[in-house]
């Protein structure tokens, strides 16, 4: 991404121009221009630093400023060297949804200051603002990360796009980031700005324009009819105005822009704008609140139950009151204190209330009023507890879901599947119906089993005298920087031999392994074994709670290649984990050429036809080097291999050409040390959850305001490659406000339908709440389908426009956007 807009977002951009050199105006990709990633990652660690240092030293402990700013440098110096990974999966939510403003605004000129839009501009920064704040003081962070990162692209856009830097400006307009405030003297529609640029473009802004210091910005139109007469163009070829008189442009988002000998100057003045409006969003939140958002302090993840509190469920709740004393008061000031709690309980006829904190005493005192009541427990409201958890947790997140029975509204186990996958969520399931029943043996359990396979979870089949041991699974599986190594799932189990390597940086390593019943051996890089039956053996112990073995190590931080020789028939899973601050990140991502390069994110399964794009980011510092990213199928562990492109900044670029069948992860094998390759130094990591393809694809482009008490309208698009389908369609939102929406379409011989969701919120709606938003899509009578996942979230609004009534806004990210038209990979 560039500095400049539209097309120049992000670094996969720079790649693209490179593959399509002609296209002038983004030429970004030079190694000597600045980019909107690195712009809004230097305003964020300089000014994440500036923040730790004042906090820092008012608790009166000691800063040291790092010569160089990166996540881990800054994590080190905010005395929190476990958040360097959530600080970089900050940045990349924030620079990810910067990239996105081009992907889906690429015409409105409003969000790149062009066509001297500058009062619509404006009031999307302000709004965006507002936003960010609402949604901060209800600790929404997706929601503030997704919703900062489109504002700052509008706002850097500003100081590539208009003629500030060229009015002689060198330090950010202070009046753009406040409401109603005028910005400057801007140009009217009747008033010429430009003369046609000769060879060198640099003067083409007409004296009377500088003179009257008059605020303008370049046109941009794929119409060459679409510039009033007089004035200026945006500049590049994509940009067809640049051809009609005053010829040129006068962006600078680049160093080979029209303007491009202002570049370096237009992106320091962005970052320092950048900078203030993170100073404006902190003035509002607070320090810590803060470096929260930014991930800094504390690191770890938060803890989030949803539990069944049905009559007969006494033993649980208790249990699990005791499991959060437990973890509360061991973990209290250290780095695994939990970063946010969230509970739901469920019962036979309801579900909720949501408690949502990130203070554990609100917790404490939340779990610990919960007592068993409501009717039997033959089946229970669990899969809408989930949801609503799911809907409310930061992406990413660890679930753990106590249950005792059934599942009454399987029918949302769809909307469940969407959720997990797309936020990347981990189910673990602690049942305990297996008191009375058959446990997994019980069809009616495969629901929980299929959440958890999906989600790399684990179920737990719990008998009365296995409640105890519930804490030392949930207090392991919440430590932080825990990362995954390897990981199979096998049904039914067969003789097969694994091997996975094990890199020096990786401490705490377990092995978990699921089976009723198994016979496995486990060898050490040192050569040592020990089998399933030995519970204590050479490498260390095995302990069993029911169906789960834990293998804990002697010698936990044994690098090398491990090797895991199953002979059993039964089914089983492996998961191997351990603690690392190296690990990965991904999004499925489609990437077009057209109008400008730029690139979706594609929260929804991608696409079983075409190849599978992945936006990989490596978390680590020092040399941390992917060599091989693979998807991996979970039915035979047949291993897709990718063409791997380093975008900067520890991204990559990943396209796998030949598509899994079924379900597959995703695996990162690298090196750590580029002088010293050895099998200390390969690193070995994989996606926890599994994931698939869909032949159908689901296209929402989202609003981004919305006012409460009104419709918000949601055009969708479903498309298959096959023409005259039925597809059933289910849309839901976490709110439950009333909604309506096509439950068929029919499509015509293309394969493609549109619908429309209608939303209403009500007026009374707390500002900064979220809302989420699924649009699902089946084949009538298949099994494939595919879904849209929205984040949308209401604001206070502060710059309402005449003729709107109301002073709330709601915003909406669409954030999980299909295939965009024009794609042209
Ligand atoms: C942005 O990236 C370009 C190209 O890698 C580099 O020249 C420039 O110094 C970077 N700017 C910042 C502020 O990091
Ligand atoms: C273009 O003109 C500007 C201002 O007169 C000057 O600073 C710059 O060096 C010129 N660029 C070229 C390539 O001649
Ligand atoms: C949690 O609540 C229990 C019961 O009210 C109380 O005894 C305990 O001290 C609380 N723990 C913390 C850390 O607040
Ligand atoms: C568990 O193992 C026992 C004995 O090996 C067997 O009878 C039972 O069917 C197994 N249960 C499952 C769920 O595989
Ligand atoms: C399970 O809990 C029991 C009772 O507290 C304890 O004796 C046993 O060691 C625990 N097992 C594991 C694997 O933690
Ligand atoms: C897992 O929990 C047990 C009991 O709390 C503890 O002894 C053990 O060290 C933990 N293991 C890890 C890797 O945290
Ligand atoms: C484990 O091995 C033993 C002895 O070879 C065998 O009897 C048993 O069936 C095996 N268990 C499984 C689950 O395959
Ligand atoms: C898929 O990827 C391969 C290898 O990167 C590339 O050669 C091919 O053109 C791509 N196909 C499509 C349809 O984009
Ligand atoms: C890594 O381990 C494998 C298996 O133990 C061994 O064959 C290989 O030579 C080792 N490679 C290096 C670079 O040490
Ligand atoms: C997509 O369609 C192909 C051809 O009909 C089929 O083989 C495949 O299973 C479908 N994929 C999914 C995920 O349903
Ligand atoms: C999005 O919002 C704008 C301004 O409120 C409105 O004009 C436009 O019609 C909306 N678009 C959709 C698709 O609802
Ligand atoms: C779609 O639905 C229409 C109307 O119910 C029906 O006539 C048609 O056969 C269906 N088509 C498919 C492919 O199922």
């Amino acid at each position: 991404m560039k500095m400049s807009s539209r097309l120049i977002c992000t670094k996969l951009l720079l790649l693209l121009f490179i593959i399509h050199a002609s296209v002038q105006a983004f030429t970004i990709i030079s190694s000597s221009s600045n980019t909107h990633q690195n712009i809004t990652v230097a305003a964020i660690l300089q000014k994440s630093a500036e923040v730790c240092s004042s906090f820092i030293t008012q608790q009166g402990g000691n800063f040291v400023q790092p010569n160089v700013l990166t996540p881990g440098s800054v994590a080190e110096a905010c005395q929190s060297r476990k958040s360097a990974a959530s600080l970089t999966k900050a940045i990349v939510s924030i620079a990810g949804n910067n990239a996105l403003v081009d992907g889906m605004h690429v015409f409105d000129p409003e969000y790149h200051f062009d066509d001297e839009s500058f009062v619509q501009a404006q009031k999307l920064i302000t709004d965006g603002v507002a936003t960010v704040k609402a949604s901060l003081l209800l600790k929404n962070y997706d929601t503030a990360r997704e919703k900062l990162g489109k504002t700052l692209h509008t706002l850097q856009d500003f100081y590539s796009h208009s003629n500030w830097i060229e009015l002689g400006n060198r330090s950010p307009n202070p009046n753009l980031i406040k409401p109603n405030t005028p910005i400057g003297n801007i140009a009217d529609v009747n008033t010429e700005t430009c003369s046609s640029c000769g060879d060198n473009c640099t003067n083409n802004i007409l004296p009377t324009v500088l003179a009257q210091n008059t605020l303008t910005s370049g046109y941009f139109n794929m119409l060459s009819s679409n510039k009033p007469k007089g004035k200026c163009s945006h500049g590049g070829t994509a940009d067809k105005t640049s051809f009609v008189e005053p010829k040129g442009g006068i962006n600078k988002d680049s160093t080979s822009s029209p303007h491009g000998s202002l570049h370096f100057v237009a992106a320091d003045v962005a970052i320092a704008a950048t900078k203030d409006l993170l100073q404006d969003i902190r003035e509002t939140s607070g320090d810590k609140e803060f470096l929260r958002l930014m991930g800094i302090f504390p690191s770890s993840s938060g803890l989030c139950f949803v539990i069944v509190t049905s009559v007969s469920t006494a033993d649980l709740i208790s249990e699990v009151k005791s499991l959060t004393a437990f973890i509360i008061d061991s973990r209290q000031g250290t780095t695994n204190e939990p970063s946010s709690y969230i509970l739901v309980p469920f019962s036979d006829t309801g579900f909720g209330p949501l408690t949502q904190t990130t203070d554990f005493r609100d917790f404490n005192k939340t779990i610990n009023a919960l007592s068993a009541s409501g009717g039997g427990n033959r089946s229970e409201m669990s899969l809408s507890g989930l949801w609503l958890a799911l809907a409310a947790a930061p992406a990413g997140s660890e679930i753990f879901l106590f249950t005792n029975a059934e599942a009454k509204d399987v029918e949302l186990k769809s909307t469940v599947l969407a959720l997990i996958e797309s936020m990347k969520f981990t189910v673990n399931v602690m049942l305990t119906n297996a008191l009375s029943n058959t446990g997994l043996l019980n069809p009616v359990n495969q629901l929980y089993e299929d959440l958890a396979l999906a989600s790399g979870g684990q179920v737990m089949v719990l008998t009365k005298d296995l409640l105890t041991n519930v804490t030392t699974f949930v207090s392991n599986s919440t430590i932080s920087a825990l990362v995954n190594i390897f990981q199979v799932v096998r049904n039914p189990g067969r003789e097969e031999l694994f091997s996975f390597v094990v890199d020096s940086s990786v401490t705490n390593l377990q092995f978990y392994i699921r089976a009723n019943s198994t016979n496995f051996t486990i060898t050490s890089p040192s050569e040592q074994s020990q089998k399933s039956q030995e519970i204590y053996g050479s490498l260390g112990v095995i302990l069993t709670i029911g169906n789960i073995y834990i293998v804990q190590l002697k010698n936990s931080s044994q690098a090398g290649r491990w090797f895991i020789y199953f002979n059993s028939s039964q089914s089983y899973t492996l998961k191997v984990i351990g603690q690392s601050a190296i690990d990965f990140q991904f999004n499925f991502v489609t990437v077009f050429q057209n109008p400008h390069p730029g690139y979706t994110v594609l929260n929804s399964r991608p696409p079983t036809d075409g190849n599978i794009t992945l936006l990989l980011s490596i978390l680590g510092s020092g040399v941390v080097k992917p060599t091989d990213v693979s998807l991996v199928e979970a039915l035979d562990s047949t291993v897709h291999t990718s063409v791997l492109r380093d975008v900067g900044n520890g991204d990559y670029l990943v396209t796998v050409s030949t598509v899994p069948l079924g379900a597959f992860y995703v695996r990162v094998i690298g090196y750590t040390n580029s002088s010293l390759i050895s099998n200390s130094t390969i690193f070995q990591r994989q996606y926890f959850g599994l994931l698939r393809t869909s032949n159908i694809t689901v296209t929402a482009l989202g609003n981004d305001t919305w006012a409460p008490g009104t419709l918000f309208t949601l055009p969708f698009t479903v498309a298959t490659r096959s023409g005259w389908q039925n597809y059933t369609i289910t849309a839901r939102n976490n709110l439950q406000f009333s909604m309506t929406f096509p439950s068929s379409l029919t499509a015509g011989g293309d394969g493609v339908a549109n619908g429309t969701v209608y939303l209403t919120s009500p007026t009374n709606v707390k500002p900064g709440s979220e809302v989420i938003l699924t649009i699902e899509a089946a084949l009538t009578g298949g099994d494939d389908y595919n879904y849209a996942v929205l984040r949308l979230a209401v604001s206070k609004g502060v710059a309402p426009s005449a003729g709107l009534v109301h002073s709330l806004w709601i915003s909406g990210t669409a954030l999980f956007i299909n295939i965009l038209l024009n794609i042209q990979i």
